[in-house]
Formats: C-alpha cells, structure tokens, sequence
C-alpha cells in the first residue's frame, strides 16, 4: 500500500502495526500542512509502532526521535532496521510526562492519535510541550474526537461505549481549542476536521485485533453521527510558523 510519494507498506504489516484509525491516512493529509523540512528534528510522541516516523522520515527526510509507552523501543528498533531507517528514527521508551530531552530541542513535535491519552490537562502543554520547542518549533496533533460535546446528553447509541476514559479524552474542536488557548507559550495557528477521517477508521475496522474488533460494534452505533478527527497546531508566542491551508 502506497502513501505519499515515497512510502510503501505491505498490507499485512501495516494491518498488524495498526493501533487505531489509520496513523498512516492521519499524517499522510495533515503532513501537507506542516511546515516540514528536510533534517528537521521531529519528536513523535506516542508513535506507537512507529509508523509514522517512517512516514515523516521517508515523505520529508527530517530526523525523528520515536517516543511511546506502550510499546518497547527495542520492538520499534526492529521495525525501523526492516527499513533501513536506523540513522534517522531514534526509537525511545518514555512517558510524555516525563520526556528526557533538553529545552528547545525540537523543531516540530507531532502526535498522532495519542495526544488526548496524556494531554488533556491545563497545564501539560505550557509545562512539558512548549519548553521542548525551538524557537520557531510547533506541536502538531490529530486524534479522534467528538463533531460536538456531548455534556449531559450522550446519545442512547453512544452510550455503552462511553467508558469514563472515553467520557475523559474525547471532545470537539471548541474544547480543545479553548484548552489550547489558556497557555501562556504557545498560540493555537489552526484547528480543524480531517478529511480522511471515514478512511481512517475503515483501514482499522478491516483490521484482525482485537480492539479492532470491538470498535467495530462502536462505529455501526455511531453510524458517522458523532465522531471526528481533528487536528490543531500551534507554535510559541510572539513567533510566526507557516501553516498551508
Ligand atoms: C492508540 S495508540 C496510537 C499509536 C500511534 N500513534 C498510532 O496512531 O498508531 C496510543 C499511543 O499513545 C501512547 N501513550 C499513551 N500514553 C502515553 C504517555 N503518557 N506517554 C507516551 N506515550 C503514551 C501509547 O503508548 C500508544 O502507543
């Protein structure tokens, strides 16, 4: 399967290494709108299986230090020497937390279908995000969502699957945006709807996992109705980054 202009994967690895709505139809698009650019130093954080950085490594030749809790970085290791990809994908095992980098160290950190597992608290953009940014750096992020808030009407369909984790870490564009824009470092440059969103989930639905599996019950009941996948960006204060529109 081909994505971008240089990126092939073969369609039993990529099903395997899926762990969500596709990763790889998530940056393929909101890529395009990234000020990318070849040895810039890109930390992705929650990569998972880390494909990804073979994406942003293949698509623009930046440098990208692949960082995940969940998965084992000597198992991305492995991964990233099938291609041929050890000089320029670093792959760390790291809470985002507790990230072992110095200040200003990024040029661009980009999280894809990750973020809202550790960044939905006020503080966490202003105290572990923008220090890491070089001065003209940006955060990128994509990840589901909802298309509105719920509040206190959770749809009957919805509702069992609305586990308290799911009721924590999805919401819309508005409440990201709004959280976003409470930090004192960074300035929100655009938020919005992938349109890969259908194609996203269907790539994980066809999927032979398990989780796949039981999100399949989840989006019948949606049936398009609720959830999106939304992307916002950001750079530091007072410094202007280019964003395609
Ligand atoms: C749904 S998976 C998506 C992985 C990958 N980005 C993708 O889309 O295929 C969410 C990822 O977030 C990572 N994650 C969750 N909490 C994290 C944390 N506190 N620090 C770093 N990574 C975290 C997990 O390890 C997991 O790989």
């Amino acid at each position: 399967m081909k994505f971008g202009k240089n990126t092939e994967f073969d369609r039993d690895f990529y099903q395997k290494n899926l762990m969500g709505p596709s990763a790889v139809r998530l940056i393929e698009e909101f890529a395009g709108r990234l000020p990318l650019i070849h040895d810039m130093r890109v930390l992705d954080l929650g990569c998972g299986t880390g494909l990804t950085s073979i994406f942003l490594v293949k698509e623009f030749g930046v440098q990208v230090f692949a960082v995940d809790l969940w998965i084992a970085a000597a198992e991305n290791y492995e991964r990233i020497r099938q291609f041929d990809l050890e000089d320029k994908i670093i792959p760390i095992h790291a809470n985002a937390h507790d990230l072992p980098f110095s200040e200003g160290y990024f040029n661009a950190i980009i999280s894809i279908d990750a973020y809202y597992y550790f960044g939905t608290g006020e503080d966490f953009l202003d105290r572990r995000m923008a220090p890491l940014l070089a001065k003209d750096g940006f955060i990128a992020v994509a990840m589901p969502g909802l298309q509105k808030e719920f509040g206190e009407n959770v749809p009957e369909a919805i509702k069992p699957f609305w586990t308290d984790e799911v009721c924590e870490t999805f919401h819309d564009k508005n409440w990201w945006k709004s959280l976003w824009e409470k930090s004192t470092k960074t300035t929100v440059k655009d938020c919005f709807s992938l349109r890969c969103h259908k194609t996203a989930w269907e790539d994980w639905l066809e999927c032979d996992n398990p989780y796949a599996k039981g999100d399949v019950k989840m989006m019948e009941a949606e049936q398009g109705k609720y959830f999106d996948t939304l992307a916002l960006i950001a750079g530091l204060k007072e410094k202007s980054i280019e964003v395609r529109k």
